[in-house]
C-alpha cells in the first residue's frame, strides 16, 4: 500500500505515561469513537469534494470482501442520551418512503462507481435509528436491492435493530424481519427504572412490556437475540444498574451488550461531570460477575457478553469491522464508510435532517460530507481503537493490514502496557487484563494519531 504521508502534527511523540493520565483525565471521549474532533485533527487529509467519487472508486478497487450497513434514521421518539442520526420524529411519515428511494438511489450510485456485484459481503447490518420503526415493505425493497447489488458470502448473518415497543405492539413486522432472513435481532432495555427512563426521554412500559417484546421475538424464530443495556448515567445508582441487569438475564437472550454513556454531542452533554470515573468502573464490575455467573461470557473489556460457545455475540458485520478490520460501506443519512486508508461520513449526522443529503443523490453525487485519506498512523489508530471493542488487538490482523506487528509500529505504548500490566498476550491476541479494563481510556490513547494524543493532552475536557 502507497500510504499518505502524515503531517507534522502526526509525527509528533509523546511520553506514554502523560498520553495515559490524558486518556483518564479525558475519560469521557477516550473510548472506541475514533477519531475525535475530526474537523480539526484529520484537517490535512481532507479530500476536496471534487474528488470524492474518485478517491472513493480508487480507494475500494482490490477490495473483494467487505462489510454493509444501511442507516434508518426514525424512531418513535428521541431519547435524551442518543447519539445517534435521528431526525425528528414528527416528520417521520413525510420522510420514510422518499428515504428508502433515496437509499436505493444511493446504492445504485455506488453500484456503478464501485461495480459492486463483483464484491462480497461478510457482514450486513440494518442500524439506526430504529430500522424496525419503517415498514416491513421498505425494508424488503431495500432488502432486494442488495441482494442484487452484492455477492453475499455463505453463512453471512444479517442482523437488524428495533425498540421493545415496537416488538411488543408488532409481532407481525418482527415476523417479517425473520422471513427476510434476518438471523440476528438486537433490542435497546438500556434502563428498567421508570423514573429514570423519563428523564432520559425514553418509553418504559415496564417489565411486562419487555416480556411480550421477547415472546414476539422467540415466536419469529429469531435463535440469535441481543439486548443492549446502558450504564453511566447521572442519577442512575449502582443498585438501578444490578436491577437492569438481573432484569434483562430473566429475559433469557443469546447475548447481553453493555454500553457505557457516551455524552458527547448527546442532548445531555451538560450532565458528564456529575458521573465520575471510578463509578462507571464499578457499574461495569457488577455486571461482569452477574453475567458470569448467569453463564455469559466475555474476554475483559468486550461489551458484548455469549451464552452461546464459539459464537462471540455480535454481528458478523461488526465482529469482521472490530476484528480483521474489514472495509465497510455505510449508506444513509450520516453513515460512516472505512476503507483500508479512506474515511467518510454522510450528510446529515449534524444537521440530522435529510436534504443535504437528497440534494447530493438528486446531483448524482455520492452523499458525503466529509472524506479523509487517512496516512498509516491514522488508519492503525482507527484499527486498534475500534479493536477495544473487543478487548484487544488480533496482531495477525494487524500485521495484514498495516505490513508490520503491532509491537514494530508501536515501540513505546506496547512495552508501556505490558510493563504496567494494562495488557498481556493472550494466544495471537494483545488484550486487556483486569486492571487495563479498569483503566481503559489511559490504554486506548496510546493507540491514537498524535494530532488527537495532542488534542487530549491540551486537555480537552469540554465534551458537547
Ligand atoms: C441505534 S441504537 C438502537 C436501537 C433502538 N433504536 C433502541 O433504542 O432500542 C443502538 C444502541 O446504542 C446505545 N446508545 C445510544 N446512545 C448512546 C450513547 N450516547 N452512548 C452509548 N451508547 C448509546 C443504546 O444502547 C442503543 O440500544
Ligand atoms: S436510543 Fe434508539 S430509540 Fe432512542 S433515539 Fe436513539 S436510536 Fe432512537
Amino acid at each position: 500500500m502507497n500510504w499518505k504521508n502524515p503531517s507534522p502534527a502526526d509525527t509528533a511523540t509523546f511520553p506514554p505515561k502523560d498520553v495515559f493520565q490524558a486518556g483518564l483525565r479525558n475519560h469521557h471521549i477516550a473510548n472506541t469513537a475514533y477519531p475525535i474532533n475530526h474537523n480539526v485533527t484529520m484537517k490535512d487529509y481532507r479530500v476536496p469534494r471534487a474528488d470524492f467519487e474518485r478517491t472513493a472508486a480508487a480507494a475500494w478497487a482490490g477490495i473483494g470482501e467487505m462489510g454493509l450497513y444501511v442507516h434508518i434514521p426514525f424512531c418513535q421518539q428521541r431519547c435524551n442520551f442518543c447519539e445517534y442520526t435521528v431526525i425528528n420524529p414528527a416528520t417521520n411519515a413525510e420522510w420514510e418512503d422518499r428515504y428508502f428511494d433515496l437509499l436505493l438511489a444511493e446504492l445504485a450510485l455506488y453500484q456503478k462507481l464501485l461495480a459492486t456485484r463483483r464484491r462480497t459481503l461478510v457482514g450486513f447490518d440494518v442500524g439506526g435509528g430504529t430500522p424496525a420503526f419503517a415498514r416491513a415493505e421498505n425494508i424488503a425493497r431495500l432488502l432486494d436491492a442488495v441482494r442484487d447489488s452484492f455477492r453475499f458470502a455463505p453463512n453471512m448473518a444479517m442482523s437488524i435493530e428495533t425498540t421493545p415497543r415496537i416488538a411488543a405492539d408488532q409481532p407481525e413486522k418482527i415476523a417479517a424481519f425473520r422471513q427476510m432472513g434476518f438471523e440476528r435481532i438486537s433490542m435497546g432495555v438500556q434502563v428498567t427504572q421508570l423514573s429514570l427512563a423519563k428523564k432520559l426521554g425514553r418509553q418504559y412500559r415496564g417489565f411486562s412490556g419487555l416480556l411480550r417484546a421477547m415472546e414476539n421475538i422467540r415466536a419469529a424464530g429469531f435463535e440469535r437475540f441481543n439486548i443492549d443495556l446502558m450504564y453511566g448515567f447521572a442519577g442512575q445508582s449502582v443498585a438501578d444498574w444490578r436491577d437492569s441487569v438481573e432484569k434483562a438475564l430473566e429475559l433469557g437472550a443469546e447475548y447481553i451488550t453493555l454500553y457505557r454513556m457516551r455524552y458527547k454531542g448527546t442532548m445531555l452533554a451538560a450532565h458528564a461531570a456529575q458521573v465520575e470515573k471510578e463509578t462507571v468502573t464499578r457499574m461495569y464490575a457488577v455486571a461482569h460477575k452477574l453475567l458470569n455467573r448467569a453463564g455469559y461470557v466475555a474476554v475483559p473489556g468486550k461489551n458484548t457478553f455469549s451464552r452461546i460457545p464459539g459464537d462471540d455475540g455480535c454481528s458478523d458485520y461488526l465482529s469482521r469491522r472490530v476484528v480483521h478490520g474489514t472495509p465497510y460501506l455505510g449508506l444513509g443519512l450520516g453513515a460512516q464508510s472505512l476503507t483500508h486508508h479512506t474515511l467518510a461520513y454522510n450528510r446529515g449526522a449534524a444537521s440530522k435532517t435529510i436534504e443535504p443529503y437528497e440534494r447530493a443523490i438528486a446531483a448524482g453525487r455520492i452523499p458525503v460530507q466529509d472524506m479523509y485519506d487517512m496516512p498509516r498512523v491514522v488508519s492503525a489508530a482507527k484499527f486498534v481503537s475500534v479493536a477495544f471493542y473487543f478487548g484487544g488487538i488480533n496482531r495477525r490482523a494487524f500485521a495484514e493490514k498495516f505490513g508490520v506487528s503491532p509491537e514494530e509500529f508501536y515501540p513505546r505504548a506496547i512495552p508501556f502496557v505490558l510493563e504496567n500490566g494494562l495488557m498481556a498476550y493472550r494466544g495471537d491476541n494483545l488484550n486487556l487484563t483486569p486492571k487495563g479494563v479498569e483503566n481503559y481510556n489511559g490504554v486506548i490513547a496510546l493507540f491514537y494519531a498524535p494530532a488527537v494524543q495532542a488534542y487530549l493532552l491540551g486537555d480537552a475536557v469540554k465534551i458537547g
